[in-house]
């Protein structure tokens, strides 16, 4: 399958953010929602769901490896990992929509990303019991990877300065709507729905190996012990920055002037960016909007 293309990229211009079913949304991933809410899942169909910044290519590239990384080598040499993982909702001019890559998918298991918070995600996920791996990150350092990502791709809608990004941020005018109410709710869907694993950025970084087994053992992997430990180290930061496979530098809507998609890879990086006036009105809303969920983040490791 081809890379985007780059002429038909660049025709792309910065969204309006809109309100859909509730949540705040922008065309790119609600213009092909009939296929998306019709969307055939499989049973053996793997679902990788995150609030957008939360780690969705590093857990993606993860379960790549796990499952296809000793297949044909020119899969990992030549298809950057949004094509070997479709991103379910998206609908930009320059490459199919996600519903119809992940059908032309010729793997199995099929992998499949999505931003869409619990309630809107397609019936027959749920129906044909597929498995769903949830990864989530702590609020201020998914606010600030999400300000820096608005201000460099150019098909997201126009950030403002930090301050504005962060009062919109915790208002949940950002696209795919709050981070609160996604964090929780698919956190909640974890007491009803057993093929799911909710993991966290924090634990990831603080230990790729052990988080690993984890996933091995939710997917009912045997993957030997030396598979594992090669699996985590070509999967650290440095490794995804330099390869281009994982680094998105083959998406011309990027600035990578403006800020990397790699860009720092940390936990705690919020506290280079949010004044103490910020830190404290953050902390007020955060205990008013999470007061209902026993879901806990680590905002230092
Ligand atoms: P930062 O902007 O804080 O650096 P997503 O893939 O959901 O868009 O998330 C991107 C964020 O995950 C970025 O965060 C990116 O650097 C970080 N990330 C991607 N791969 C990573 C890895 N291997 N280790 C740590 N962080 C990673």
């Amino acid at each position: 399958m081809e890379i985007p293309d780059s002429s038909l990229m660049k025709q792309l211009s910065r969204p309006e953010l809109f309100d859909f079913e509730g949540v705040s949304m922008v065309q790119y991933f609600t213009d092909n929602w009939e296929k998306v809410k019709n969307f055939q899942a499989r049973p053996d169909d793997i679902l990788i769901v995150t609030y957008p910044k939360a780690g969705t290519t590093w857990i993606s590239y993860i379960l790549d490896l796990l499952y296809f990384g000793n297949d044909a080598p020119e899969r990992q040499t030549s298809q950057p990992i949004y094509m070997r993982v479709p991103f379910l909702e998206s609908c930009f001019k320059m490459m199919p929509p996600g519903t119809e890559l992940a059908d032309n998918l010729p793997t199995s298991p099929r992998l499949i990303k999505t931003h869409l918070p619990v309630q809107l995600v397609p019936k027959s996920f749920w129906e044909q019991n597929s498995r769903i791996v949830y990864v989530a990150r702590n609020a201020k350092d998914n606010a600030v990877s999400y300000f820096h990502f608005d201000r460099m791709n150019m098909v997201q809608p126009e950030p403002g300065d930090w301050n504005t990004f962060l009062q919109k941020f915790m208002e949940g005018k950002n696209v795919f709507g709050p981070w609160y109410d996604h964090v929780s709710g698919w956190w909640e869907k974890k007491l009803t729905y057993s093929n799911l694993l909710y993991m966290f950025y924090e634990d990831l970084v603080e230990d790729t190996g052990r988080e690993l087994e984890h996933l091995c053992s939710f997917l009912g992997l045997s993957t030997p012990i030396e598979e594992r430990e090669k699996i985590t180290k070509g999967v650290q930061f440095d490794a995804m920055k330099q390869n281009k496979m994982t680094n998105y530098s083959t998406v011309p809507v990027m600035d990578f002037k403006i800020s990397p998609f790699m860009r720092k890879g940390k936990v705690g990086d919020w506290k280079n960016h949010f004044t103490v006036a910020q830190n404290e009105q953050f902390d007020e809303v955060y205990k008013q909007k999470m007061k209902n969920t026993t879901v806990k983040f680590r905002t230092e490791i």
